[in-house]
């Protein structure tokens, strides 16, 4: 087995709390085995365009706590799309730059790629694995939506619930205040852990998951039956959840590799309430205050747990694996397992049990 020397990582995808606890803890473990990292900035894209940074132990010192990453995200930047100009339509123009990436990694003589990301970012490793079979690689599972599939819990996600359910106390206060019902919009994707978690914690009312399509007129009798009772309600529903039968509320960027981008579900429900249910009702989106800001312990520790594992994929040359959490122990998986689509909450979950069983609505039944 060879000795890796140097390696390369990068952070695909949003950001999310913990990236640079990842980063410094992969950046740590190879000074301390006399391994070289370079940094790829802004995800995909620092392969695609040659844009790295070289990374010392002295460079991580203090991110620990700091939101973010160094390295810089993208969303947007993909191995086999990279946008070259427009067509004589004014069509954005594509070409396939998996090629460009394999030439920056051995330009650096990179002889291994760490991959901080999501479902995105694994396929896009894969995708390159698909060009050169050999590549080296191993992936660390990043979102706040905590829906990877293979990992009971991402980094970041635990922050994002923090967040979040800071937030919905704030506006249980409010609400309270003015007799109102106050729908709050989290992210997500097509996931609820988010809402759930959030939901749970901060005493929600009713809570909506994409998992569980909703009837509005149940929604308003839940509703209805809380401010009977609590003078007030506050409703935290997931970007993806959507009515039955209905699709979610989205725009359409093209620019991205998932041109679909969820949002405003939260105001269309709010005006429901209050339609049938004539109690005032208003709405907030909660949106990129949860990806920002610096991660709780738990999420330093997790980050750090995985960061130093990928390192021992590294090591041990365990290659297209990647980092997971499994019955709260640090494991890995392969990689197209999380390539694989997205993780969502089963309805049979325990919490939702849970919820049930002390009174909140899902909406449903
Ligand atoms: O995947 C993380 C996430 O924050 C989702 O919850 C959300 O739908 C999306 O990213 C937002 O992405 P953008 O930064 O492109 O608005």
């Amino acid at each position: 087995m060879q000795t890796i020397k140097r390696i390369g990582v990068l952070s695909g995808g949003g950001d999310c709390p913990g990236i640079n606890a990842v980063i410094r803890a992969v950046v740590l473990d190879a000074a301390a085995n006399g391994v070289e990292v370079v940094g790829l900035l802004d995800g995909f894209d620092g392969l695609i365009r040659d844009r790295v940074r070289m990374l010392s132990a002295g460079d991580v010192a203090g991110i620990l706590a700091v939101g973010g990453s160094i390295l810089g995200c993208s969303n947007k930047a993909s191995p086999s799309r990279v946008p070259v100009g427009k067509d004589a339509a004014g069509k954005t123009v594509y070409e396939d730059g998996r090629g460009r990436c394999l030439d920056t990694i051995h330009r650096h003589g990179i002889e291994a790629l760490v991959v901080i990301g999501g479902d995105g970012t694994m396929s896009c490793a894969q995708s390159l694995v698909e060009v050169e079979p050999d590549l080296r690689c191993v992936g660390i599972p990043k979102t706040i939506d905590n829906d990877i599939p293979g990992t009971e819990m991402t980094f970041g996600f635990l922050t994002a619930v923090e967040t979040a359910t800071e937030a919905i106390d704030r506006v249980q206060t409010t609400a309270a205040s003015h007799s109102r019902v106050i729908v709050v919009e989290v992210m997500g994707r097509n996931a609820g852990w988010l809402a759930l978690f959030s939901g749970i914690a901060s005493g929600s009312h009713v809570i909506l998951l994409p998992e569980i399509p909703f009837d509005p007129e149940q929604v308003g009798r839940e509703v209805e039956r809380t401010c009977r009772r609590g003078g007030h309600a506050v409703v935290c529903i997931a970007e993806g959840a959507r009515p039955r039968g209905g699709a979610p509320v989205a725009t359409i960027d093209p620019r991205l590799p998932d041109p679909v981008r969820l949002g405003g579900i939260g105001a269309v429900v709010a005006r429901q309430v209050e339609e049938r249910t004539g109690i005032e009702s208003r709405h907030v989106v909660l949106g990129h205050v949860q990806r920002g800001g610096a991660p709780i312990a738990a999420d330093r520790i997790i980050a750090t747990q995985f960061g130093q594992h990928a390192m021992e994929l590294v090591r041990s040359g365990r290659w297209r694996r990647m980092v997971a959490r499994q019955n709260f122990q640090i494991t890995d998986v392969p990689m197209e397992v999380a390539a694989s689509g997205q993780r969502l909450v089963p309805v049979d979950h325990a919490l939702i049990r849970a919820a049930r069983g002390v009174g909140v609505g899902f909406g449903d039944t």
